[in-house]
């Protein structure tokens, strides 16, 4: 058995984009396992992009990724070592544990998960892990859509935003989707069947909008914020709804400025953020259901799958760019 473990750690915060001479790769002995504790070798690292915001020290909904210490992200991987009578050597595991090859965790860190046969266990991470649920909370029980509303989605090709416009289409809703480039918005409606998707690099992009909504926008599923949502504010009908997900175009850069968001209160619009990890009561609900569409054939997804740790960060700095399609993963063979 291997005594050692391959590793990435923040290195330096980044000024302005992230690139990387922010992330140091090293080598770290195992240590033996204590009562409690379980090894689980990683066999999939997911790529978010909260990632990169909690490489810079500011206030958030949780403190900045320690400098010095393992990046951390949520994997799949399965147990080959365990002193723990929850968990023995081949069980299935998800948790958050980092950029490596293995992990040494409490029990109480991990999640047994079931396998299913007609569920690859990569998707545990994508469409019916934690962007799906995000998808599926932020839709069902903010944005609420009715039959016949229409529903924008940026970032449409994405991890969350192809189930938002899936599951937006389930419910009878009209779907706009916006992404960057046409390779993207052709995967955007043959692939995830929204009914119409927007460049949104193309100089012309608000007035495509407004072409695209000609009964206005009644929910908005925010994934980027910027330039894209401040074409977004003034197209809202009355009373529309805004899931506040996330603002990916701040991120890496300074905000611009929202020059429209008078229109939220003159459309009178509702706008709610929110975080998916604050709302665990649904996720087993969200998951099953996200299982069963995939099991089904009735879920598309994609997966951008990046091989080796060695390219985690090459994985993170090109979700930030668009470079993926689909869930972001690494393939830690
Ligand atoms: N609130 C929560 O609990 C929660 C949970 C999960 C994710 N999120 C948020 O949901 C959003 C999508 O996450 P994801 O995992 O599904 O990522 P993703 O959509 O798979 O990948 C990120 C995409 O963002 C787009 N993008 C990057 N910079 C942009 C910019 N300046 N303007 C417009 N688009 C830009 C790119 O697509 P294009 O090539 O199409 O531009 C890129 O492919 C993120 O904002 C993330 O922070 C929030």
């Amino acid at each position: 058995m291997t005594t050692e473990n391959r590793q990435w750690q923040l290195a330096s915060r980044p000024h302005g984009a992230a690139s990387l001479d922010n992330f140091r790769l090293v080598t770290a002995p195992l240590v033996p396992l204590q009562s409690g504790q379980v090894r689980v070798r990683n066999r999939y690292l997911s790529i978010d992009p909260y990632m990169r915001p909690r490489m810079d020290d500011r206030r958030s909904y949780v403190d900045p990724q320690p400098l010095g210490e393992v990046m951390q992200g949520e994997t799949v991987g399965e147990v080959v070592e365990s002193r723990s009578p929850h968990f023995k050597t081949g069980d299935h595991v998800l948790g958050m544990l980092g950029w490596q090859l293995y992990a040494t965790a409490a029990d109480t860190e991990l999640t047994r998960i079931q396998h299913r046969s007609d569920v690859p266990l990569s998707t545990r991470l994508g469409c019916t892990g934690m962007p799906g649920i995000t998808a599926w909370y932020g839709l069902k029980h903010i944005i609420q859509p009715r039959a016949g509303e229409t529903i924008v989605v940026a970032a449409a090709s994405g991890a969350v935003g192809s189930v938002v416009g899936q599951l937006a289409r389930q419910l009878g809703a009209r779907t706009v989707g916006i992404a960057g480039g046409a390779r993207k918005c052709a995967i955007v409606k043959d692939e995830f069947g929204f009914d119409v998707c927007l460049d949104h690099r193309d100089p012309h992009f608000p007035q495509a909008l407004l072409q695209a909504t000609p009964d206005f926008i009644d929910g908005d599923f925010e994934n980027v914020g910027g330039p894209v949502l401040d074409a977004i504010l003034p197209r809202m009908n009355a009373h529309g709804r805004i899931a506040l997900c996330g603002f990916i175009s701040a991120y890496d850069a300074k905000p611009t400025p929202l020059n429209n968001f008078v229109c939220a209160l003159l459309n009178r619009v509702k706008i709610q953020g929110f975080i998916i990890t604050e709302h665990p009561e649904i996720w087993p609900e969200a998951s099953t259901e996200l299982a069963d569409l995939v099991a089904s054939g009735k879920l598309h997804y994609r997966e951008s799958v990046t091989d080796g740790l060695e390219n985690a960060p090459q994985a993170l700095l090109g979700l930030m760019t668009g470079a993926n399609v689909g869930k972001q993963l690494v393939k830690l063979a």
